[in-house]
């Protein structure tokens, strides 16, 4: 799917200080040099995202890690060790080589290792961190696949082919900057075994960039009930209780199954330009949190 040639060449882009869009385990990110401002100014240029909304920084390493950070506490190398490479940002204090268009002038900086071979190649080629958002314009749907990147940008960017997404939701993001773990953004890693507590919205260590109305494709979602549908051209997401409507998309049963469907099902239903689309509530469990948070920002 990538060939070497088109790697050195993405790789070549990222020194130069431009943008490459490439895949990871979640989602597709729009990535620059995480150590130069100018190119970190391009992706929200790009993107047409606010200067305020911290980006998350790529590494292939703990060690590529651990030299943007003033601290990395045991919980830090715990959560690594057991996380990494993996779909789970941590939130740390940096150092001040992370430049402040990264972080939106905070004083942490929010760093992960992706499991998607071409992102891991594509930093270790570089020799630099990446930053990168999820490479979609600004408030719209995560792109899953680099058709989705290619549909948002057009040829402004080069794009690496990495196949479709398998996780599917964007990572969970977790702070070890205060006393104990706070959960900024739930993501498909929930926890199950480990106390974190969780950051409510308007709190004081409420994420910034963690927008109200987030995630969205452009028709009208909404959330259903038990097949309760909608009046209207209604495609229906449901897993759970079939109904009648001009369009069903019947989703698996299992999260980590349902995610990684989940925005290439709201892209094509998109694209196929229905009145709304309705989608059936997700159970209320950890297991399904990542998958409730983006289902709800969408539909707001
Ligand atoms: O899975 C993912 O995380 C994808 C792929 C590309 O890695 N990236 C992604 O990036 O979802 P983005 O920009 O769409 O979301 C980044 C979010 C921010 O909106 C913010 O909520 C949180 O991560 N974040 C990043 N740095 C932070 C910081 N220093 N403090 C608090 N939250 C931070
Ligand atoms: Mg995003």
């Amino acid at each position: 799917m990538v060939t070497p040639e088109q790697l050195s060449h993405a790789a070549e882009l990222i020194r130069a200080g431009e943008l490459v869009a490439f895949p990871t385990e979640t989602v597709y990110g729009l990535g620059a040099n995480a150590l130069d401002a100018v190119a970190v100014r391009r992706i929200f240029e790009l993107k047409g995202r606010p200067s305020t909304s911290p980006l998350i920084v790529h590494v292939d390493s703990v060690a590529m890690a651990q030299s943007l950070v003033t601290s990395w506490p045991p919980m830090a190398a715990e959560m690594a060790g057991r996380y990494w490479p993996g779909p789970l940002t941590l939130v740390l204090p940096k150092r001040t080589i992370v430049p402040d268009e990264v972080t939106a002038g905070l004083n942490t900086v929010g760093i992960r290792m992706p499991a998607h071979p071409v992102a891991l190649a594509l930093i270790g080629a570089a020799g630099v961190p990446i930053a990168a958002p999820s490479a979609n314009r600004f408030k719209q749907l995560s792109p899953a696949t680099a058709e989705h990147v290619r549909d948002a940008f057009g040829g402004a960017v080069y794009v690496l082919d990495g196949g479709p997404s398998d996780v599917g939701i964007e990572s969970t993001v977790v702070s070890l900057a205060g006393p104990e773990p706070l959960l900024l953004r739930p993501g498909m890693i929930a926890f199950l075994d480990m106390a974190v507590a969780t950051a409510r919205a308007e709190g004081a260590h409420a994420s910034p960039g963690m927008h109200e109305r987030h995630y969205s494709p452009r028709t009208r979602l909404v959330m259903v009930e038990g097949g309760a549908l909608p009046a209207g051209r209604v495609a229906y997401v449901w897993w759970r209780v079939p109904a009648n409507a001009s369009r069903t998309v019947k989703m698996a049963v299992d999260p980590e199954q349902y995610a990684s469907e989940l925005y290439s099902t709201l892209h094509e239903l998109d694209r196929e330009g229905w009145d709304v689309i309705a989608v059936e509530r997700p159970p209320d469990d950890a297991a399904w949190a990542g998958i409730a948070d983006r289902l709800n920002r969408a539909s707001r």
